[in-house]
This record gives structure tokens, C-alpha cells and sequence, in this order.
């Protein structure tokens, strides 16, 4: 992986992303940003539950998840902007990963060290063996990103009328 990816272009400039990519847990008042990736529909057309959300069922869902010890949220910051999100979903030792990050920060390094960080801090918990994702079969972006971390390809799972690969990422030994 290159660690030290520099992207610019005439709208922004994105340097030294590894260098100054943070991440903090969400808290409640993160919510419209979430809400505003969530409803974006080039991040939910690859999501397994592909449709728009409404304000009311998100605000809902996600001071649900805040509650809830076995789902982490974390916003991902490049200096003081809030870019994207991970979460994790814990069951029976593995993790289930969703990622998006912001259209304009895409392509930029910024999905590769998100999940890079924020998996490190998750496989570090002791109730925790895996990190595991299902990834659409066309979302190329998405099946690098992981495989940039490490994660393997290890199955293939139709929902409906889409193809998933199933990636997982185990603890170092
Ligand atoms: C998938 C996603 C999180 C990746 O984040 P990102 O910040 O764009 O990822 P990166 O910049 O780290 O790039 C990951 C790889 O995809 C490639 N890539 C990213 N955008 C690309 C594009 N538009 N065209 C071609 N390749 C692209 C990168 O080159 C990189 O591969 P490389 O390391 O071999 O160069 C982001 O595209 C996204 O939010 N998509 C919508 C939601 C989604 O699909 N979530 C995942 C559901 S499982």
C-alpha cells in the first residue's frame, strides 16, 4: 500500500493523507452528516439495504446504535472535515464492516487508511477475532480498499439479485 498518496485536482487538494487522517467515535450530533452519506445514492445503491432513508428512521436507528455496545461508529476526519464514516457490527467474534466516504474526498487514500485504523482499534478487542465485509461484485472501488488492508476474498453470496464477495481480515498472529 502506498502510505504516503498526495491527490490533487482543480476543486480540492488532498495531501499527505496518512499523515493527517484522524478518527474520532460518532456522537449524536453527527448525525446529519451521517444521514447526508447515508441518502447519498452513489454510497447506498452499494449498500445491502440499497434505498433512501428517511430523517425520522435514521435519527431513530442511530440513537439506537449509540446505545449499543456492539456497534461502533466512527466519523473519519481529514484535519478539522468530517469525510466518511466506518462501522463495525460485532457478532460472535466478527466484526461486520460499512464504510462510505464523502464523493468529493473519493480516490484519495482516505477509505484505504480509514479501514486500516479503525479495523487495528476493533481487532484489538478481545471479543473480537475478524473483520468481515460483503462487498457488491461491481464495486471495484470497494474490493480494493479492502484488499489493500489485507482482507481475502472468501466466498460468494447471492442476495437477491446481487452478487456479495465476502471478505474477512483476521487478527495478526
Ligand atoms: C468504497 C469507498 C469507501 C472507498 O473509499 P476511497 O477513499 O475512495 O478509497 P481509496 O481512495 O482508498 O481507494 C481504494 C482503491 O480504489 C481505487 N479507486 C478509488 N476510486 C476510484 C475510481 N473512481 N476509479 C478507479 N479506481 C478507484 C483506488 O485507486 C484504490 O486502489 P489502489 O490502492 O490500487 O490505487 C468509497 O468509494 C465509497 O464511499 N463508496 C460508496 C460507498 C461504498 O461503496 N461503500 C462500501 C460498501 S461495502
Amino acid at each position: 500500500m502506498n502510505n504516503s498518496r498526495s491527490h490533487s485536482n482543480n476543486e480540492n487538494t488532498v495531501e499527505n493523507v496518512s499523515m493527517r487522517i484522524l478518527f474520532r467515535s460518532a456522537v449524536l450530533d453527527d448525525v446529519e452528516f451521517l444521514l447526508s452519506l447515508r441518502n447519498d445514492p452513489s454510497a447506498w445503491s452499494q449498500f445491502i439495504q440499497a434505498r433512501y432513508v428517511s430523517k425520522e428512521e435514521h435519527f431513530e436507528w442511530f440513537k439506537g446504535v449509540l446505545k449499543r455496545d456492539d456497534v461502533k461508529v466512527f466519523i473519519i476526519l481529514y484535519g478539522d472535515t468530517s469525510v466518511g464514516y466506518v462501522r463495525y457490527e460485532i457478532n460472535e467474534a466478527r466484526a461486520l464492516v460499512s464504510i462510505a466516504i464523502s464523493a468529493e474526498y473519493r480516490g484519495k487514500g482516505f477509505g484505504t487508511q480509514a479501514l486500516k485504523l479503525t479495523g487495528q482499534k476493533i481487532l484489538c478487542l478481545p471479543n473480537v477475532t475478524a473483520l468481515k465485509a460483503l462487498v457488491k461484485e461491481n464495486n471495484k472501488e470497494s474490493l480494493r480498499c479492502f484488499e489493500n488492508v489485507g482482507f481475502c476474498r472468501v466466498d460468494r453470496e447471492k442476495k437477491g439479485n446481487e452478487y456479495f464477495i465476502i471478505m474477512e481480515l483476521g487478527k495478526a498472529t
